[in-house]
């Protein structure tokens, strides 16, 4: 026996504590760990949960039906008992959701002083066994852990994923498994975001069409969610999917069994074509077009808002909220209140009625007292309500959780200096819709990068924090806006691995935050994910190259987020091995070459392998003058993607007068200057209506060598695409100007009428 004790030890003590420190391979990483009792406990089908009520009973149902498909037994279960293997005790020395864990090697005791604590305990369990207890079916395996006493708690009380299920409904069974998978990281809120423009998704027995029209949309899968017209009066309504209230009532349940409280969203007053759809008449009655649940941004249609000066509005508002307050036992309600147009508003004879009635000076008051009654009424039901940012324009409604989300989400902040509690879910980090990784190998999305890296080092509060502050901050949320997805893999590969990131970000202080040992954890919680048949994204081993001037040549640099990466590259075109060249500083480029690159650990390829092809032109390495920094990608030698945000693209912030001027070191002769263009229709991103070429020896005379105008028609495509426009140039020179003017207000008929269009170059080519 004793033998078997240490071959089982040998077997499984590398898997669960890291090497350098003894700490486990957990996520979220526990708060303290001592490793100094001998042995291990071994779960069998002989071991006893003692626990001390129905409620622990409950909470630890699903950990011991893992065992039943797993290990072929299930533990058995005694309520109100004190003898068994494995023991809670109750605790009221212990703050709220944090418990004790020690393992010895013939008995476990969790204390706790609720149930959160009880459960986090097992997950604590959970993650401390083999990865396969996560198997659907039998697998020959120890179910061990080393002696151990873990004492845990949270930093943030608000640890949140809000879930986007209108743009994109997702079923009921996959959302189930990303709750269990929530659990599992000790993430406790899910902000279910039920209606927007493009969905509303749980079904409201007073207004049976908010599901029976409000659910369903025109199809436009094969185009991206920006870019998608609107739906033509009478078109088929094929997309559908809402939650009944059954449903609604199992994910209540099934979450709250994992200690999660689902939050519901019911957007108001904009975000909201959905159930204008069903009920017309709650539009302001300036709106003359047909409203349609919109496929995509909706254009000129993101106008149509509930009417703050009918009544009726307030009457429909507060029925909705009465069943979903029936539906969900949450003491927060969210109700949005985020991007409201409000130019109906200001035409509308109700809405301006109402501002006269009310002494209201402008549509932002108009606002605040919309959100000020629903929030009254959700107050006198026991509740409270939540909203997005843009709140803080007027008066907050009393007693308001703010989430801050614009930017940096600082405008959370500044809810807090009114005296409210806020959460953060900043875009520039926690929105989950953005790409994960170098974006030449992701699925198209919006935006810049917020990579499992940027989740991981997230940090909310800064030195300028006062402590009022800091104790109005309840936590942070990662955000999953589904604009993109159409499946529920597209949905678990935005959410993995960055889930993980965030549950160590929302549960552990920064001084317990250790990177490397993070990933060692990640690599375990990653195998059980696949599992449970979860997507999860292999991004972080994918390289992020740059390409810039410097040296009178090109240097390459390369960079994986992941520290354990080797990263081997070749110039040959050959693809990379592990016995490459090792990439430890940047690679100067002087001639046309393919890099190709790929990270590698223990000699096997882990990411991607990635291809840039480097081709010379006649300024390509010269010199930028008076230029941005960044403008210098517009002579590396390598194109773009059609994302134009894959760091290749140059964009600028005004579109009227783009300049650019080059100094190819030497006077030289020239044949064609040529200009990559992106169009991205749903972006907005256009060619330019006008390109000029300007030469000269010395720098100060210039001289006009060539010009192209471009006219709507063939400006405003519906397409994403790159084309090369070629200026013929028959002259010798020095010194190169390209002035450019963009095409100025996308017409009417687009998916963004009456916006700036922008100008995207990804190379300027010299011949
Ligand atoms: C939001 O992203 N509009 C809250
Ligand atoms: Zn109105």
């Amino acid at each position: 026996m004793r033998y078997l004790y240490t071959f089982l030890c040998a077997l499984f003590f590398p898997i669960l504590l890291a090497e350098a420190n003894d700490k486990p391979r957990i996520i979220p990483q526990p708060s303290y760990v001592s490793v100094a009792g001998e042995g291990f406990f071994m779960f069998t089908d002989k071991t006893v949960f003692a626990v001390e009520n129905e409620a622990q009973a409950n909470l630890t149902q699903p950990f011991l039906e893992l065992f039943t498909h797993a290990a072929g037994y299930t533990p058995k279960l005694k309520v109100d008992s004190k003898r068994g293997d494995v023991v809670f005790r109750s605790d009221a020395s212990l703050s709220k959701e944090s418990y004790r864990l020690e393992v010895f090697s013939k008995r476990m005791t969790i204390s706790a002083s609720d149930n959160r604590g009880f459960f986090y305990a097992l997950q604590t369990v959970r993650q401390l066994l083999a990865p396969s207890l996560e198997s659907p079916q039998k697998v020959e395996v120890g179910w061990t852990i080393p002696a151990m006493t873990i004492t845990d708690n949270p930093r943030f009380s608000y640890r949140g994923l809000m879930i986007d299920v209108a743009r994109y409904f997702l079923p009921k069974e996959n959302l189930l498994r990303v709750i269990d998978c929530m659990a599992m990281l000790k993430l406790n809120k899910l902000h279910l975001h039920l209606t927007d423009d493009n969905g509303w998704r749980i079904e409201i027995k007073k207004y049976p069409l908010l599901t029976e029209v409000g659910s369903r949309r025109v199809e436009r899968k094969d185009i991206p969610f920006p870019a998608r017209k609107n739906a033509r009066q009478g078109e088929p309504t094929v997309e559908k999917g809402f939650y009944t209230q059954d449903d609604i009532r199992e994910i209540v349940a099934y979450a709250s069994q994992r200690q999660i409280d689902v939050i519901p969203e019911i957007e108001m007053p904009a975000h909201s074509n959905a159930a204008l759809a069903a009920y017309p008449l709650l539009a302001c009655p300036s709106v003359d077009k047909f409203i349609g649940v919109l496929p995509g941004l909706g254009g000129n249609h993101a106008d149509i808002v509930y009417c703050a000066g009918n009544d009726e509005v307030f009457t429909f508002l507060q029925h909705v909220l009465d069943e979903v307050m029936d539906l969900f036992p949450s003491h927060y309600i969210h109700l949005g209140g985020d991007e409201v147009n409000t130019s109906n508003w200001e035409q509308c004879p109700l809405c301006r009625c109402r501002m006269k009635q009310e002494n209201i000076q402008n549509v932002a008051d108009l606002q605040g007292y919309f959100m000020n009654r629903i929030n009254t009424y959700v107050k006198s039901k026991g509740r409270e309500m939540m909203g997005w940012d843009e709140l803080t324009r007027s008066k907050l409604p009393e007693g308001s959780v703010i989430f801050g989300w614009r930017g940096k989400g600082l405008a959370g902040l500044d809810a807090a200096r009114q005296g409210h509690s806020f959460v953060m879910t900043p875009a520039q980090v926690l929105y989950l819709i953005r790409y994960q990784g170098p974006q030449w190998f992701e699925p198209l999305t919006y935006f810049g990068n917020n990579t499992l890296k940027d989740v991981y080092d997230y940090e909310p509060t800064d030195k300028n924090w006062s402590s009022k502050d800091k104790k109005l901050l309840l936590g942070i949320q990662g955000s999953l806006w589904t604009e993109f997805c159409s499946s529920p893999k597209d949905v678990e590969y935005l959410l993995f691995p960055r889930l993980a990131a965030l549950a160590e970000s929302a549960w552990c202080t920064t001084t317990n935050k250790d990177w490397k040992l993070f990933l060692e954890a990640l690599d375990s919680f990653n195998e059980r994910m696949v599992l449970k048949d979860i997507q999860v994204a292999q991004s972080m081993y994918n390289i992020q190259h740059q390409v810039m001037p410097a040296n009178e040549g090109l240097e390459v640099a390369l960079e994986c987020i992941r520290p354990d990466m080797e990263i081997r590259y070749t110039l040959d075109g050959s693809t990379p091995t592990v016995s490459s060249d090792r990439y430890d500083r940047k690679i100067s480029i002087k001639k046309d070459v393919q890099v190709k690159a790929s990270t590698f650990k223990n000699e096997k390829m882990m990411g991607k392998v990635l291809t840039i092809p480097i081709q010379f032109n006649k300024v390509t390495a010269k010199r930028l003058l008076r230029g941005k920094d960044n403008e210098r990608l517009l002579m590396n030698g390598v194109r773009g993607s059609l994302k134009y945000t894959d760091g290749e693209w140059v964009g600028w912030e005004r579109n009227d007068s783009i300049n650019i001027t080059f100094d190819l070191r030497q006077r030289i002769s020239i044949s064609s200057v040529q200009l990559g263009c992106m169009n991205n229709f749903g972006m907005a991103v256009h060619k330019p209506r006008t390109i000029e070429v300007w030469l000269s020896d010395d720098d100060r005379d210039y001289w006009k060598i060539s010009q192209k105008d471009f006219e709507d028609e063939d400006i405003f495509k519906e397409d994403t695409s790159i084309e090369d426009i070629v200026l013929s140039v028959q002259d010798s020179a020095r010194y190169v100007r390209i002035v450019v003017k963009g095409a100025g207000s996308c017409p009417l008929t687009h998916v963004r009428p009456g916006q700036e269009s922008k100008v995207y170059l990804d190379e300027i080519i010299i011949k």
